[in-house]
């Protein structure tokens, strides 16, 4: 891509590819229609019966037995990725590289390494890349912005924020998974984190403790940072097998 060729180079709606048909991309299959501007014109799966089922479920007209098959697509504009953590960074980089503007779920990846060569990827292609970090667009979040602009708030010394699932423990199943990229903080704690930057911006230390289950996996975590002008954060202290407790 040409730092000149345009984001969208056609007139009408956006067009979507989904890449993954798990529980996220339905939820997001399901709510296509809320948005403006937008039409949800493939589906891609690592089996052609998912990427039928999931077409019927939701009216997709496209439907690929590949990954590749969105990546391949001329027609679509953007594509939201929609894999466990530890697929997110060769994929996104497969549809940087054929031109597709990349909307990825959290994590971007399992570690800095693979976020700078997606975000490069993204900036050698000149194509729109983004962390679906939902929350920053609740009106809450833009509402803390404002007020954060506007000086309302004041300067801000501390923040405690706190993200966590109650899951049953499973071995097999994503959050408790390895392989699936199993983590409370990669899975949950990184909204709290963000929120933390959002707020106050890079830390300028850091430590953290956590609990490691039976799986190797950090159950929960607990980070405090500090940032430039002396405020402190604990953005974390999640889990994915208790009720998390507020004091
Ligand atoms: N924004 C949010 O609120 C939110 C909520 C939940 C999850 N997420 C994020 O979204 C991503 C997916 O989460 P999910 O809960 O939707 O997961 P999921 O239900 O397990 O679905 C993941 C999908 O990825 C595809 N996939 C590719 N390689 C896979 C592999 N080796 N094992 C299993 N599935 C594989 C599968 O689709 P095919 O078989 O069709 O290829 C599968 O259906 C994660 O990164 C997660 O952090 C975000």
């Amino acid at each position: 891509m040409s730092e000149t060729t345009p984001l969208i180079a056609h007139d009408g709606p956006i067009r979507w590819g989904i890449v993954g048909t798990g529980n996220i991309a339905k939820i997001f299959a399901r709510d296509m229609p809320l948005a403006a501007n937008a039409e949800l014109l493939a589906v891609g799966s690592r089996s052609q019966e998912k990427a039928d089922a999931f077409g019927d479920m939701f009216n997709v007209p496209r439907r690929y037995d590949s990954y590749e098959g969105i990546a391949n697509d001329p027609d679509i504009d953007v594509v939201y990725v929609a894999t466990p953590h530890p697929m997110h960074h060769d994929i996104t980089i497969q549809l940087l590289n054929a031109g597709k503007n990349v909307l990825c779920e959290k994590p971007l990846a399992m570690n800095v390494a693979e976020t700078r060569e997606m975000i490069e990827a993204a900036r050698t292609n000149n194509r729109f890349f983004m962390e679906a970090i939902w929350t920053r667009f609740r009106p809450a979040m833009v509402k803390v912005r404002e007020f954060l602009a506007d000086g309302s708030v004041g300067d801000v010394q501390y923040m405690t924020t706190t993200m966590g699932w109650n899951n049953p423990f499973d071995a097999d199943f994503r959050l408790f998974n390895k392989a699936l990229g199993g983590s409370a903080l990669l899975d949950a704690g990184i909204y709290a984190v963000q929120m933390v930057q959002m707020v106050l911006g890079k830390p300028v230390e850091m430590v953290s403790v956590a609990t490691l289950g039976e799986t190797g996996v950090d159950e929960n975590c607990m980070i405090t940072t500090r940032h430039e002008g002396g405020a402190v954060a604990t953005p974390v202290s999640l889990c994915v097998r208790a009720v998390a407790i507020c004091a």
